[in-house]
């Protein structure tokens, strides 16, 4: 029998029948629950572009295993502007131009939301880049998303 898990994802009770024991939450999110904002870079929790909040706090998805998320609070990028309205952090990253290809923008807008909750931004350019270190963005839009989470701080 396939073992099982109950959660909350973007704020919608679960059950989910694991048919792998050892899916990642990356993988459960794009493949099985038909969520593909959150993205895979590198799946070896070096890039950030997995990131999502569990239980308000960022995580690498595909470092976390699905089965360790039973009672688990999960939002995903899909989940912030679920009704339609975007979150203040989304509108800050469009308003200061924070992305270039895009695709590691949904893992960055997690992680700023997340530093933000966290209390950790403040509106030092440092802090904010230390604090978002472990999001890593190829087309180097470094500036703009520095300028995105002061923005969404304020
Ligand atoms: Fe998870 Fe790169 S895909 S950190």
């Amino acid at each position: 029998m396939s073992p099982s898990i109950s959660l909350t994802l973007n704020g919608e009770a679960r059950d989910i029948a694991l048919d792998d024991p050892r899916v990642t939450l990356l993988d459960l999110l794009r493949e099985r629950l038909a969520l593909p904002g959150t993205k895979k870079g590198c799946d070896r929790g070096q890039c950030g572009a997995c990131t999502v909040l569990v239980n308000g706090r960022r995580v690498n998805s595909c470092l976390t295993l699905a089965l360790t998320l039973d009672g688990a609070e999960i939002t995903t990028i899909e989940g912030l502007a679920a009704d339609g309205t975007l979150h203040p952090v989304q509108e800050a990253f469009i308003e200061n131009d924070a992305f270039q290809c895009g695709y590691c923008t949904p893992g960055q807008i997690m992680s700023a939301v997340g530093l933000i909750a966290e209390g950790r931004a403040g509106d030092d350019p440092e802090r904010i880049r230390e604090g978002m270190s472990g999001n890593i963005c190829r087309c180097v839009a470094y500036h703009g998303i520095t300028l995105a989470v002061q923005d969404a701080t304020r």
